[in-house]
């Protein structure tokens, strides 16, 4: 078939995400249990969102970065649950093109930028334990807003770049994808055109846009872990050694199940392994990087409680 049959084909309109399968009790408990962790992420996230615009105790980078990052995360879970919740409400398992595309596009781009926070914030971080003398000069606001920034233009930029590609490929069917979200990936092996150029596209896109923050978020906890090792006593190196513990494990489960499900060869056997860890980047870190990063810290819990205070939730639940 040359390119004109092709066109003349009828083109796929819209596509169907298979998600978890058709067993209809599971699908009830699948969604209460997604509706749950939806409503805990978004809680959470805005709550710090609106913690870091509102309290000026809390006006510094770490927190500025933290801030950027719930928010990102919202409309990041949004992007991928809303529509899930929704299909397993009604079940209807289409999703147009063009929602299809759109999805595509918030994910990746706020992966993206996701990658770039991460590293801002681990670059952050080192600069504060490494560089302690240098950090105030350093870390300055200006630099910060461009770190903040840079890294949401890197993540769209790379996303418009790719979608350029991919909406030029030509779908006749079949418009199956077996995932809950429209996975790039996946949605290219549909393609009756020719791939090639986009699957080079991506890898160097990747390659450009998400190896430097990879590299430079490794390094700097790399670096940091050489120094928190040389703190003289014990109580400052275990106080420093749990908060960047903590960081590390978020950095380590996002970059870790994404390097799992992308990278790994294709094969069938990994196709419902790769399903369920791609539940970690997409569902489980926007659910616990608040905990993790912000709520437990001291300054968010008094900036917490003082806004508890102000706003008389308190009073009202004791009258409860
Ligand atoms: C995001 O970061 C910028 C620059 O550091 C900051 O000015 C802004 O308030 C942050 N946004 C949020 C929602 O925290």
């Amino acid at each position: 078939m040359d390119t004109k049959d092709l066109l003349n084909q009828t083109a796929v309109t819209e596509f169907i995400l298979l998600g978890f399968g058709d067993i209809p009790v599971l699908q009830n408990i699948i969604f209460l249990m997604f509706l749950v962790i939806y409503m805990a992420t978004v809680a959470r996230n805005m709550l710090i969102t609106a913690l870091v615009v509102a309290d000026k105790h809390l006006h510094t980078s770490m927190y500025y970065f933290l801030g950027n990052l719930s928010c990102l995360e919202t409309c990041y879970t949004s992007t991928l649950l809303s529509r899930m919740l929704v299909s397993l409400l009604t079940g209807t398992k289409t999703i147009s093109f063009s929602g299809c595309l759109s999805q595509l596009y918030f994910f990746c781009a706020l992966a993206g930028t996701e990658c770039c926070l991460l590293a801002a914030m681990s670059y952050d971080r080192y600069l504060a334990i490494c560089k302690p003398l240098h950090y105030s000069a350093l870390m300055n606001t200006r630099f910060c807003l461009r770190l903040a920034a840079g890294s949401w233009l890197n993540g769209n930029l790379a996303t418009t770049i790719f979608l350029l590609f991919i909406s030029q490929l030509i779908f006749c069917g079949p418009n199956e994808i077996d995932h809950f979200y429209c996975d790039p990936i996946l949605l290219m092996e549909l393609s009756c055109s020719d791939t090639q150029l986009s699957k080079l596209v991506n890898h160097i896109l990747v390659s450009i846009f998400t190896l430097p923050p990879f590299l430079l978020t490794t390094t700097s906890y790399v670096c940091i872990s050489a120094t928190i090792l040389r703190i003289p006593s014990t109580t400052g190196r275990q106080k420093a050694f749990y908060t960047c513990s903590s960081h590390l494990t978020v950095v380590t489960i996002f970059y870790g199940t994404i390097i799992i499900v992308y990278m790994l060869p294709k094969h069938d056997t990994l196709r419902d392994l790769k399903k369920v860890l791609s539940l970690c980047f997409t569902v489980l870190t926007p659910l616990v990087n608040p905990l993790i990063y912000s709520l437990r810290n001291r300054e968010v819990k008094e900036a917490l409680s003082k806004a508890v205070s102000k706003y008389g939730f308190h009073k009202n639940m004791q009258r409860l």
